[in-house]
């Protein structure tokens, strides 16, 4: 029976909801904080968010109380997974302690973190000492030409790397590595990328560049297919596929066939996921999101704040989840790609 249960996302024998797919809840993503240190041209393009864009107010801001009310009625759904994202997750102030908070939760066994590595040489012990499992560090290039390309700021590799190196002394591993490769400005460094990772004994997680937002300016044709990222690393590094090491994953793994670990591939636009999507997303202005792609949230935060008891929470967050039909990776075409979809750095990916 445990090996059903273990192998069926789409089983339900707690009484826990279940969208109209038959999809549990079982990780939460909560953003917090719409703004960054860096402006990737595939995700906060500098044109737009310019010392002009209209960021949050802090009032507007979830406050820790808030996420951690938040967090534990999901944790009453089923939820056992938090990864924290932004824009940058850093840059919040006082995270440690939304850290600590979240640790604390019983049914919660995995507290993640989402980051662009600039303040991880900073931050890594003390967010270890509050409790954090793990960190998962974006980047696109050893390159400094082409990683400050990407990043718009002129930030140079060499700190993200040394915040890299100080996560894994902190004991904030396995480390995975996120990096969105796009044609024609990223491609050339994906086997310097791995040829580094697999010695430093980090996981690599090549991303399909996504058409999520409406500013970065999207087109099929600055994919690079997970297929070619294949290929191209097997030529150098023969590799194996590994089975997926928990239903709903959302990188495919392989192995290197010399032993030196394992890569992924996140490959949303070619061979979409949705079938397994277990994933639920806060906004930092306390919006529930049931799909990265989805053009409206539903607001939590007047509900938090207008009522002390869990009760209306509890209610939104059930109603909201047995609706959910989303699917957008799986039912992507022309239309859909034009459509107003919330940013990328309010939901944190
Ligand atoms: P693990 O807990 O380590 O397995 O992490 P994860 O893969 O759940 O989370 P991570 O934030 O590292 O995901 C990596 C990237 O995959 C994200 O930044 C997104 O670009 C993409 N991604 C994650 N979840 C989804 C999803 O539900 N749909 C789509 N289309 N892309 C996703
Ligand atoms: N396509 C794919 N991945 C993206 N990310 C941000 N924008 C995009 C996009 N358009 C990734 C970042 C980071 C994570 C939060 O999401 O590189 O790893
Ligand atoms: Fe910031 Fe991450 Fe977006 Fe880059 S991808 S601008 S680091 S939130
Ligand atoms: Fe989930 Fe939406 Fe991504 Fe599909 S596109 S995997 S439904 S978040």
């Amino acid at each position: 029976m445990r090996t059903v249960l273990l192998l069926n996302v789409t089983g339900n024998p707690t009484g826990n909801p279940t969208d109209t797919l038959g999809r549990p809840v079982r990780d939460l993503r909560i953003s917090v904080t719409d703004r960054c240190n860096f402006r990737c041209t595939y995700c906060m393009p500098k044109e737009i968010f310019n010392s002009s864009f209209q960021y949050l107010q802090r009032s507007e801001l979830l406050s820790f109380e808030e996420i951690e009310r938040v967090a534990k009625c999901f944790a009453q759904k089923g939820v056992t997974k938090i990864r924290l994202t932004g824009g940058e997750p850093l840059l919040r102030n006082g995270i440690e302690d939304l850290v600590a908070k979240l640790a604390g939760i019983p049914e919660i066994n995995d507290v993640a973190l989402t980051t662009n590595g600039a303040l991880l040489a900073r931050k890594a012990v003390s967010l270890a000492a509050a409790g954090l499992d793990r960190v998962t560090v974006s980047l696109d290039s050893l390159d400094d030409t082409t990683f400050m390309a990407m990043n718009d700021v002129d930030f140079p590799v060499q700190k993200v790397l040394d915040g890299i190196d100080a996560a894994a002394q902190a004991g904030l591993g396995p480390i995975k590595i996120n990096m969105v490769v796009k044609r024609g400005v990223n491609d050339n460094s994906v086997i310097d990328m791995a040829a580094y990772f697999k010695g430093a004994g980090h996981t690599l997680r090549f991303i399909e560049y996504m058409d999520v937002g409406a500013t970065n300016g999207w087109e099929l044709s600055d994919v690079v297919d997970a297929q070619t990222i294949v290929e191209t690393l097997h030529e150098a590094f023969p590799i194996e596929p590994v089975a997926p090491a928990y239903p709903g994953e959302v990188a495919t793994r392989w192995r290197y066939l010399d032993g030196t670990g394992e890569i992924g591939i996140i490959s949303s636009v070619t061979q979409p996921f949705c079938g397994n999507c277990t994933r639920a997303r806060i906004s930092a202005a306390g919006a529930l999101y049931t799909c990265l792609f989805a053009a409206n949230g539903t607001d939590l935060r007047q509900i938090l704040r207008q009522s002390p008891d869990d009760e209306a929470l509890d209610q939104t967050v059930n109603r909201v989840w047995t609706h959910r039909s989303d699917r957008y990776s799986e039912s992507r075409t022309s239309i859909t790609t034009g459509v107003t979809k919330v940013e990328m750095s309010h939901i944190g990916g």
